[in-house]
């Protein structure tokens, strides 16, 4: 069976003044799902948007054939239980958050997933998936980050591929549909590679906001994971 990729454009690089207009291009553009980088300046240091921005452009995360584009939360805040269900009432359909940010890391996956969301669990650079064996049951999409969180714009960490390959392992022996996202320094001339370790599901910020032309960028992209 062949890999379904799926290309999710991170709104972290794009031009905040135009925020509706820039979902609506870059949905035209192919994008599979907006990413929506959640920070607080204290889990991470910057601050970003909150779930009023994220319902002000649900509206806007529509496909020109009416389908709904699917807006994957990426949560970068501590504590994490009472805005993972803000983001759940405000729209977001997967909402992802960093297991050393909560307390309890199975009761923040069922109140996600008690809102009707699909949950993530992050994992850092330097955090291992020792948590993961135990939650694989209720998880819904395993995040790895190829950079540390924080900023946009940063060179992927070359470990992040043996996480990956790792995560992949425990995906498939566990049997369940767990999607695995790369988060960090995804261009086109590494996505390739990144696949190959065992990802689907990839996360591109300044690769694609950087660029005049988005089409161009998801579609190169897409040869690339497309290539033989
Ligand atoms: C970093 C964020 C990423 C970031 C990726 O904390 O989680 O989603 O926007 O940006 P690029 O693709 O520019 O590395
Ligand atoms: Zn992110």
């Amino acid at each position: 069976m062949s890999t379904i990729h799926r290309i999710a454009p991170s709104i972290l690089s794009a031009d905040f003044a135009r925020l509706g207009d820039e979902v609506k291009s870059v949905i035209a553009a192919g994008a599979d799902w907006i990413h929506f980088d959640v920070m607080d300046n204290h889990y991470v240091p910057n601050l970003t948007f909150g779930p009023m921005i994220c319902e002000a452009l649900r509206k806007h995360s529509i496909k020109a054939d009416g389908s709904k584009v699917p807006i994957d939360v990426h949560l970068m805040v501590s504590p994490v239980d009472a805005l993972a269900q803000a983001f759940c009432k405000a729209g977001a359909d997967l909402v992802s958050f960093h297991p050393d940010a909560s307390t309890h890391v199975d009761r923040t996956l069922q109140l996600i997933q008690a809102e009707g969301c699909q949950a993530g669990l992050v994992f850092n650079p330097a955090t291992p998936l020792d948590v993961l064996e135990w939650v694989i049951d209720r998880v819904d999409l395993v995040l790895i980050m190829s950079v540390n969180p924080g900023f946009g714009g940063q060179s992927f960490i070359p470990s992040a591929l043996k996480k990956i390959e790792q995560a992949r392992r425990i995906i498939d022996a566990s049997g369940r549909d767990i999607r695995l996202e790369v988060d960090g320094g995804i261009k086109i001339d590494n996505i390739r590679q990144v696949a190959d370790a065992g990802a689907d599901t990839f996360v591109a910020g300044s690769a694609i906001f950087g660029k005049p032309d988005y089409a161009s960028v998801i579609a190169a992209m897409r040869r690339e994971l497309a290539a033989t």
